[in-house]
């Protein structure tokens, strides 16, 4: 867009943002809603503002847990007393890109303020109008977080924005394709790939400098999605990355699981092809700064058919689950009936094959720990995507122990998958925990009390040189 265009777009916005009109007294047109409705979807806000256990939607309750403790997601529909239904467009526009809510309280970025920090002023526009006119409100109480000490004190989290939330709104790159931008604008934003796919650096912030590289997310990793050849996704084509965007499947190469499923069922399967495509140019075009050598395999490609059970063939059952032969017993007992007896899937791809599958080559072993412990729950055009839980969950049928998880692993990573690895029954219990935080409680405790107090030497700075400057402008009077 010219400048002189943003200019005069943002001229009447500004006006309208210092009036003092409350939304209902606005009517905005259909098209506006619809648009801020899209944007919504793009951004994922009904995955985290809904409680998916029978909650209504927008109507806050979803406990999230973080590395500080679980923080619950609130009621953005426009009720007046529950919801935001008393958010001015401004107040609307600062929570959502700066992380301030309506009362002037910092938000915590398990609200991805950070992302959505580079939407355009017309975007917001749309969305405001949305969730004023589009949203139904629900006239009940989220229930609210309760951090432990210091992370209850909201105002600790300005230091953190201070270091580390972008000030800037999203520029186009003239060097690059209205395309490329548009893809950066929502991989970067509203999609919020980062937010997941980068990793963290001490005071959980993304770090930016290895931009989706892999990041932990709960129990499941989220991997390498830069273009390098061996640990990223540079051996796939644009249409693979749409497809999978679309479905949450590749076949013989990735499935979708856990956040990613969420993020596939409630948003990027609603996209227009043309935003799925411009999303696909962009993450191609990122690059990893560590890339490796060109020549070693990828996840993608390791792993063949076959199966063990034919050695202990004759001998005792009872044997063979607390002998060697145990992994390959339990995949027998447990996963066979589907991923076919040398986890080479159905023909179809329904059920995948498990060698030549992401979840069992990568780097670490946190997905295929996470896919047996939680399974796979995901809602498609294409119909449900369902495997079931082997972990401690409600809806679980044969619930597998720790020791049987760690030898069902390394059975599996021995023939299938990523044979340098190997699971203990102790990183069992870390997936089942939610994933590791124990360390980055501690570091989000430090990292909260250095921002606080770089905050304070921020304003001490702010105050001397405000003096500075007043005592200057007297002596040049
Ligand atoms: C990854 C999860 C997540 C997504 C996606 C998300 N939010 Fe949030 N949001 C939260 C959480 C959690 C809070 C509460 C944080 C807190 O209490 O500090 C929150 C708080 C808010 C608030 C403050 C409400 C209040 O209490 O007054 C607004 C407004 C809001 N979100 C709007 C949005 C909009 C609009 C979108 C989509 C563009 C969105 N959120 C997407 C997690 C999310
Ligand atoms: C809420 C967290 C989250 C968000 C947001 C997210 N991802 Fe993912 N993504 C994951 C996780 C977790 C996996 C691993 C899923 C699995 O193996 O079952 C994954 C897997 C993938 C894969 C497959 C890689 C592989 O080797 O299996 C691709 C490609 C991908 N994501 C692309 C994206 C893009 C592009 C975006 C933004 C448009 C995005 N993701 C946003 C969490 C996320
Ligand atoms: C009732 C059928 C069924 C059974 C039993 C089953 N699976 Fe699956 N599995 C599936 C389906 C369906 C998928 C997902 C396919 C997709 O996403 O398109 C899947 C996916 C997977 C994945 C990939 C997950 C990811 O995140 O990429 C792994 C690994 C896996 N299964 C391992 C196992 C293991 C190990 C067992 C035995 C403990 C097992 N499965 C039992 C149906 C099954």
């Amino acid at each position: 867009m010219k400048p002189v265009k943003s200019l005069v777009l943002a001229a009447p916005l500004a006006l309208a943002a210092l009036a003092p009109v409350s939304a209902g007294a606005q009517e905005f047109s259909k098209e506006l809603i619809e648009k801020g409705r899209y944007l919504a979807t793009a951004s994922d806000c009904v995955a985290c503002h809904t409680n998916h256990h029978g909650g209504k939607p927008m109507a806050g309750g979803l406990p999230m847990a973080s590395p500080v403790g679980t923080i619950m997601s609130t009621n953005i529909t426009p009720s007046k007393e529950f919801g935001i239904g008393t958010y001015s467009e401004t107040q609307f526009a600062d929570a959502v890109r700066k992380g301030i809510r309506g009362d002037g309280a910092n938000l915590y970025p398990a609200m991805p303020y950070v992302s959505y920090s580079n939407m355009t002023d017309e975007d917001i526009h749309a969305l405001y109008a949305y969730f004023m006119q589009g949203v139904q409100p629900v006239e009940e109480k989220a229930p609210e977080t309760s951090l432990p000490f210091p992370m209850n004190i909201r105002a600790s989290m300005m230091g953190w924005n201070m270091l580390f939330r972008p000030s800037e709104m999203h520029k186009d790159d003239p060097a690059q394709s209205a395309e490329w931008n548009r893809g950066k604008y929502l991989a970067e934003g509203a999609a919020h790939c980062s937010t997941c796919h980068t990793p963290r650096g001490v005071f959980m912030q993304e770090q930016k400098d290895v931009n989706l590289t892999g990041g932990q997310i709960g129990p499941w990793y989220a991997p390498d999605i830069t273009n390098d050849k061996v640990h990223g996704i540079g051996s796939w084509t644009q249409e693979d990355l749409v497809t999978y965007l679309k479905t949450g499947r590749l076949d013989h190469r990735a499935q979708a699981a856990g956040s990613m499923a969420e993020a596939i069922s409630y948003s990027f399967q609603h996209l227009t092809d043309a935003d799925l495509n411009a999303i696909a140019t962009y993450v191609r075009s990122v690059s990893n700064p560590n890339a490796a050598q060109a020549s070693a395999p990828t996840r993608f490609d390791q792993g063949k058919p076959a199966n063990e059970l034919a050695a202990y063939r004759g001998k005792p059952y009872a044997d063979g689950i607390k002998g060697d032969h145990a992994g390959s017993a339990l995949y027998t007992a447990n996963c066979a009936s589907c991923h076919g007896v040398s986890a080479q899937g159905t023909a179809d791809g329904y059920y995948p094959s498990l060698f030549h599958n992401a979840a069992t080559a990568g780097d670490n072993a946190t997905n295929i720990i996470a896919a047996i412990l939680y399974g796979v729950d995901r809602h498609t055009k294409d119909g449900h995507v369902f495997m079931p839980p082997f972990g401690d969950q409600p809806n679980t049928v044969n619930a597998l122990t720790n020791v049987e998880v760690a030898s069902l692993s390394n059975y599996i990573l021995k023939d299938y998958g990523n044979a340098k690895l190997t699971v203990t029954p102790e990183d069992v219990q870390v997936i089942r925990d939610g994933g590791p935080s124990s360390q980055l409680v501690l570091f989000a405790r430090i990292g909260m009390g250095v921002g606080a107090g770089v905050a304070v030497i921020v304003l001490g700075a702010a105050v001397w040189l405000l003096r500075r400057k007043r005592s200057r402008a007297q002596v040049a009077a």
